[in-house]
C-alpha cells in the first residue's frame, strides 16, 4: 500500500471546469496545492489553481511536463485520450487510473464493461454502420436513441429514432461515426448514485439522489430519494459494483433510469464528481470534492452522512438573457432565504445552455428543499 499523499503536495488536475474548480477549492481548504492543465486560460479551475497550465490534451510532452510537477493527477474532463493518461503516468499515479477513463469516455465500452459485470443496463446495441444501425432497430425496436460513442455530454451526440424508416437521417445527424442504439426507457424518474472508493478499497456513497432534467440538462437534483428498501439496496448494490468491477479510486456517479416496472437501469457513468452530487458540499460533512481529494490522496474516506435535506438548482446561461436582452441576474434575490448557497463558476460567457452556476437549498423536508431552491432561482428572473 502506498503512502498517503499529504497536505503540502500538489494535485494535479487535467481539464479545467467547474468540477476541477471545486476540487481545487477542496485542495486548498486542506492545505494542497494544485496545477491545472488545459486548452484555456483564466479558466474556472485555473482561477483557484496555483499552476494554471495552458496546453492541448493531445501535447504528450506538456502532459509529461506537468505530470512532472504534481504528486498526483487526476482529471475532470474524461475526453482525454490513453496516450496522454499514460504520459502522465509516467510521472505520477494517475486516479483513477487510464484504464478507468478509457472504458468510461466511450459509451459502447462503458456498456460492454459494466454487461460482463453483470451489472443492469438499458438494452442496447452497437452501432459501427447503416446496416449494424438497421439491424439495431430491428432487435431492440423503437422508439430508440441513436447515440454516439464517444464526446456526448448534455444529450449533445444524440438523436431519437421513432421508427425503422428514419435511420439513415439519424445516421447522418451523427456524423456517421460509431455509436450505440439504446431502447427508449419509459421511465418513472431518473436518479443517481455518487460514490466514492479510496486506495484501500473501501467503498462510501452518498444515497439515492434524484434527478430532474430539462433539455436533455440537468436542472434539479434532490438528496435522499424514497424508494422501497429493496430498490434503495439494488441502488447501492450497483453503485458499489459499478466501482468495483471498473476499480476506480476516486468518486463515480451512476445515471439510473427507475422503469415503470420498478427495475433499475444504468443509463450512464461518469468517473468523477457529477453535477448531481454539488449537493454534498452543503449537504455532508466531507462533500463529493473533499471526497474525491480524499481518495486519490490515499487517505480514509470522510462522512456522507446529511446534515438535513437539500436540493440543487442548475444555473445555466440562459438565465443572462431576459426577453432578449441581456442582464445579469440580482444574486440578493437568490439569497433571500438564508438557507440558500450560491455558487457562480468564474466562466466570462454566460451561452444558453451552458452551466454558469449552481443553487444549493437546505430544508427541513426534500419538498422543502426543492421548492427553495427552485424559488431561489425563479427569483433571479421576477423583476
Ligand atoms: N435510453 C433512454 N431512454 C430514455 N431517456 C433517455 C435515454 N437515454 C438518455 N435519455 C435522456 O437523456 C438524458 C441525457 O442522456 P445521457 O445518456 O445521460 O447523455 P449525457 O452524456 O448527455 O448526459 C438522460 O438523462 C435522459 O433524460
Ligand atoms: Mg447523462
Amino acid at each position: 500500500m502506498s503512502k498517503p499523499i499529504l497536505p503540502g503536495a500538489t494535485i494535479g488536475i487535467l481539464g479545467s471546469g467547474q468540477l476541477g474548480r471545486m476540487l481545487a477549492q477542496s485542495a486548498r481548504q486542506m492545505g494542497y496545492r494544485v496545477s491545472t492543465l488545459s486548452p484555456e486560460k483564466d479558466s474556472p479551475t485555473g482561477q483557484i489553481a496555483d499552476h494554471e497550465v495552458v496546453a492541448d490534451y493531445s501535447d504528450l510532452d506538456a502532459i509529461e511536463q506537468f505530470a512532472r510537477a504534481v504528486d498526483v493527477v487526476t482529471f475532470e474532463f474524461e475526453n482525454v485520450a490513453s496516450e496522454a493518461t499514460a504520459a502522465a503516468a509516467k510521472h505520477a499515479p494517475v486516479r483513477p487510473d487510464g484504464q478507468v477513463l478509457h472504458i468510461t469516455q466511450n459509451r459502447l465500452r462503458e456498456k460492454q464493461a459494466l454487461s460482463a459485470a453483470g451489472l443492469p443496463l438499458t438494452p442496447f446495441a452497437p452501432v459501427t454502420d447503416l446496416a449494424s444501425l438497421e439491424a439495431a432497430i430491428t432487435k431492440l425496436g423503437c422508439p430508440a436513441i441513436l447515440k454516439t460513442a464517444g464526446f456526448g455530454y448534455d444529450g449533445k451526440g444524440q438523436v431519437r429514432i421513432n421508427q425503422a424508416s428514419e435511420a439513415s437521417a439519424a445516421w447522418a445527424v451523427i456524423g456517421a461515426q460509431a455509436a450505440v442504439l439504446e431502447q427508449v426507457v419509459d421511465f418513472e424518474l431518473e436518479l443517481s448514485v455518487v460514490a466514492a472508493r479510496g486506495l484501500n478499497g473501501q467503498v462510501v456513497d452518498y444515497g439515492l439522489i434524484e434527478n430532474r432534467h430539462s433539455q436533455h440538462i440537468l436542472d434539479l437534483s434532490i438528496a435522499d430519494l424514497p424508494l422501497s428498501a429493496a430498490q434503495t439496496a439494488a441502488a447501492h448494490e450497483i453503485a458499489h459494483g459499478v466501482l468495483e468491477s471498473l476499480g476506480v479510486v476516486g468518486v463515480l456517479c451512476v445515471e439510473l433510469f427507475l422503469t415503470k416496472n420498478g427495475d433499475l437501469l444504468i443509463n450512464e457513468v461518469a468517473p468523477r464528481p457529477h453535477n448531481s452530487g454539488h449537493l454534498t458540499i452543503e449537504g455532508c460533512p466531507t462533500g463529493q470534492f473533499a471526497q474525491q481529494l480524499r481518495a486519490v490522496c490515499g487517505l480514509p474516506l470522510g462522512d456522507t452522512t446529511r446534515h438535513c435535506a437539500v436540493a440543487m438548482a442548475n444555473l445555466l446561461g440562459d438565465l443572462w438573457q431576459v426577453d432578449g436582452r441581456s442582464q445579469t441576474p440580482d444574486w440578493s434575490r437568490a439569497l433571500a432565504n438564508p438557507r440558500v448557497n450560491l455558487h457562480l463558476y468564474g466562466k466570462a460567457k454566460p451561452r444558453p445552455g451552458r452551466k454558469m452556476g449552481h443553487i444549493t437549498a437546505l430544508a427541513a423536508t426534500r419538498e422543502e428543499a426543492a421548492q427553495s431552491a427552485l424559488a431561489a432561482r425563479a427569483a433571479l428572473l421576477s423583476n
